[in-house]
């Protein structure tokens, strides 16, 4: 066959989706900036990829002079490493590709001349603490993979998608997933963080019960990023250091042993426990780091509470909890202001939604949605 190379007018391209995930016991502090290697173990729940999700086209033709990349319709730079190191952990693995339809045939080593266009959108708000780039560097790598023949497999891929964002590995599984940190006595640069992947500890059929809540109170970009906010409490938080050592790897033991036998009440209890202390570690971090601030400060809102007083959810939450005689439900926030609310079951999940709306009535700021955790599997290829 005539290699496609010698041809100009020929293009070939992936798309694939790749779902958010958001965790349960927290990853936040890293022991390796470049290779991204978190200081502790972390545990998250994928979630469906119909509703909060990442869709990316890779693209690869010979008339392309460089690799250029755009996110949500705007162009943005490639020449970071995380991007970076993404591109060539997978250019690396490349294998031949054969479009015999197309009559394209790519050789492993053209690889390394082509270059590539890159379209993502998410359907949800990037940077705004709901792990966009999560979704975006799993489906970054996913998609990339799949256009350049790449056989490696899942746990493999999970630790290129590390290298984009540390909880990108866990958006490569569906289900419960548990980022292992990997072993800290190796030096990171003979092992290259290779032992720090993504493993799922159970498929989305394990607990198709839950239900999972997305309370959307703020889509604007937090001021601080993950990535500066993780650091600047690594150099200055002794909270942080006692929770990485003391708390989190007990903590991962017991959420792994609530996810195995469905233990809701031990779920909820580790994983409020976890958004609290994750929280106050901001808190204690120098200057503080206030991700919820927006959701508190939001009065307007929160005054309509029975109460009088201006709650927020966690508030709202605790109380449910504590004396609604209701079955309990779980809260987590991450780096940014939106709830992400768990409920048991269906049933308590419509009550709960019933009882935000009431309490949140949502406004030209505000949306509520819900989101099932069922019949969810891993990134789906949607090319
Ligand atoms: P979030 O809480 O949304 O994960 P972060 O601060 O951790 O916020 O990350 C936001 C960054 O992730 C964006 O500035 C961008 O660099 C990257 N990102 C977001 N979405 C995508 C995407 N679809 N593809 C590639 N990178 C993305
Ligand atoms: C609070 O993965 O966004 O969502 O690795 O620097 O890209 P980088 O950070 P990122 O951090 C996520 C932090 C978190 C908790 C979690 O997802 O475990
Ligand atoms: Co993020």
């Amino acid at each position: 066959m005539e290699g496609g190379l010698n041809k100009k007018d020929w293009i070939l391209m992936v798309t694939a989706q790749s779902p958010t995930n958001i965790a349960v016991i927290k990853y936040w502090g890293k022991r390796d900036e470049t290779l991204i290697l978190p200081i502790n173990d972390s545990i998250s729940v994928t979630l469906d990829p119909n509703h909060l999700c990442t869709t990316t086209t890779v693209a690869v033709s010979p008339s392309f002079d460089s690799d250029q990349m755009w996110l949500n319709g705007k162009e943005i730079s490639l020449s970071g490493s995380r991007y970076q190191s993404c591109l060539r952990e997978i250019r690396s693995r490349a294998n031949d590709v054969e479009d015999e339809e197309k009559g394209i045939f790519i050789k492993k080593e053209d690889w390394e001349n082509l270059h590539l266009h890159i379209a993502s959108f998410n359907n949800f708000p990037t940077a705004a603490g709901l792990a966009s780039s999560a979704a975006g560097f799993a489906c970054l790598v996913y998609s990339l993979a799949k256009l350049m023949n790449v056989k490696e497999e899942q746990g493999k891929l999970s630790a290129i998608a590390r290298q984009g964002s540390g909880s990108a590995c866990r958006s490569l599984f569906g289900g419960f997933v548990k980022w292992a940190m990997g072993n800290v006595r190796l030096i990171s640069k003979d092992t290259n963080g290779s032992d720090s992947i993504a493993v799922q500890l159970a498929n989305e059929m394990h607990w198709d019960d839950l239900v999972i809540i997305i309370a959307v109170v703020s889509s604007r970009q937090k001021e601080t990023s993950s990535t500066t906010g993780m650091r600047e409490s690594v150099e200055t938080s002794p909270l942080l250091h006692y929770r990485s050592k003391e708390v989190v790897p007990k903590r991962i033991l017991q959420m792994e042993e609530a996810i195995k036998t469905r233990d809701f009440t031990s779920f909820a209890s580790l994983a409020c426990a976890d958004s609290n202390q994750f929280h106050a570690v901001c808190l204690d971090t120098s200057p503080p780091i206030f991700y919820m601030n927006d959701t508190s400060h939001r009065q307007v809102l929160f005054s309509c509470l029975q109460d009088g007083s201006q709650l927020l959810i966690i508030n709202y939450m605790e109380k449910w909890n504590r004396f609604e005689a209701m079955p309990q439900v779980a809260y987590t926030f991450d780096a940014g202001p939106n709830a992400v609310l768990i409920a048991p079951n269906r049933k308590v999940a419509t009550l709960l939604i019933q009882r935000l709306l009431f309490y949140f009535p949502p406004s030209s700021d505000t949306e509520l949605s819900s989101f099932v955790l069922g019949d969810k599997s891993i990134l789906k290829d949607a090319g």
